[in-house]
C-alpha cells in the first residue's frame, strides 16, 4: 500500500520537525515491508527533508515539475533533473489544482515522459469535476487524460495512478464505495498492471470505509497528511 502525503503549499523549515514523529513509528511498523511511504512537501523543502529521512522508510517527491530536461529561461519553473539533484525520487503530475490553472493533458504528457526519463517515479492525477460526475461522463473524462496524459510514455512501470476526484478534494465528501470500487476497476482494466490510488479528503474517520476497497492500492493524501498524528493514524487504520 501506498501512503502519499501531498503536503501542497505548506510548511517551513521549522514545520519538518514533525516528521520526527512518524520516522519514530515507522522503525518499529511492523508491516513496513509492504508500505510505500512517500512525502511530497513543497520544492523549497525537498532538499531538507531528504537528509532528515536517510535511513528511514521514507522516500521524498515534488508535486510538480517543468517538461523540458535541460536548463531554459523558464521563470519559477524546476525540471525533473533538478529536483532528482535535492533527493526527490517521485513527482506528482496532472494534479487537478494545476489542471485548473491551465495545465492542458498534452503538458503534462510532456511531463510524464520528462520525468520518467529523467528516473523519477511519477504519480499520475486523473479526477472528473462535480458537473462532469452529474452529467455522467465521468468514464470519458478519465479515458481521455489516461490517454492523453500516457500517449506514448513507454516506462509504465515507474507510474502509479492516483484517482481523484475533484468534487471530492478538500470537502469532507468521499465517492460511495461501491462507485469507488468501479472507477478503480475501470481505471485498472485501461491501464493493465498499474496501481492506482485513491485522493481525495481522506482522513482517520473514512479510511475505516475507504479500507474495505480492496482494488485500492493506496492513498493521495493532502490535509490530514499536515498532521503526523492524523497521517499515521491512516496508515495503522488501513490494515487493523
Ligand atoms: P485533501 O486530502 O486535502 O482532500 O487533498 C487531496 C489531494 O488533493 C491530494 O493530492
Amino acid at each position: 500500500m501506498y501512503f502519499i502525503a501531498n503536503w501542497k503549499m505548506f510548511g517551513k523549515l521549522s514545520t519538518l520537525i514533525s516528521l520526527n514523529k512518524v520516522i519514530k513509528f515507522l522503525k518499529n511498523f511492523k508491516k513496513s515491508n509492504i508500505t510505500k511511504i512517500i512525502y511530497c512537501p513543497p520544492s523549497t523543502l525537498i532538499r531538507p527533508m531528504s537528509k532528515m529521512i536517510i535511513n528511514s522508510k521514507i522516500q521524498v517527491g515534488a508535486q510538480n515539475c517543468h517538461e523540458s530536461p535541460t536548463y531554459g529561461a523558464s521563470t519559477g519553473s524546476i525540471n525533473p533533473e533538478m529536483l532528482k539533484n535535492v533527493g526527490a525520487k517521485y513527482v506528482i503530475l496532472g494534479h487537478s489544482e494545476n489542471r485548473g490553472s491551465g495545465e492542458t493533458d498534452k503538458l503534462i504528457n510532456a511531463k510524464i515522459k520528462s520525468a520518467t526519463k529523467s528516473g523519477l517515479k511519477v504519480i499520475f492525477c486523473i479526477g472528473e469535476t462535480l458537473s462532469q460526475k452529474r452529467k455522467k461522463i465521468t468514464k470519458k473524462i478519465l479515458s481521455k487524460q489516461i490517454a492523453l496524459g500516457l500517449k506514448k510514455v513507454k516506462k509504465r512501470k515507474n507510474i502509479v495512478i492516483a484517482y481523484e476526484p475533484v468534487w471530492s478534494i478538500g470537502t469532507g465528501v468521499i465517492p460511495k464505495l461501491d462507485e469507488l470500487f468501479g472507477t478503480i476497476n475501470f481505471i485498472k482494466k485501461k491501464v493493465r498492471n498499474i496501481k492506482v490510488l485513491y485522493g481525495g479528503s481522506v482522513n482517520p474517520k473514512n479510511i475505516n470505509e475507504l479500507k474495505l476497497i480492496k482494488n485500492i492500492d493506496g492513498f493521495l493524501i493532502g490535509g490530514a497528511s499536515q498532521d503526523p498524528k492524523k497521517f499515521i493514524d491512516i496508515i495503522k487504520k488501513t490494515y487493523n
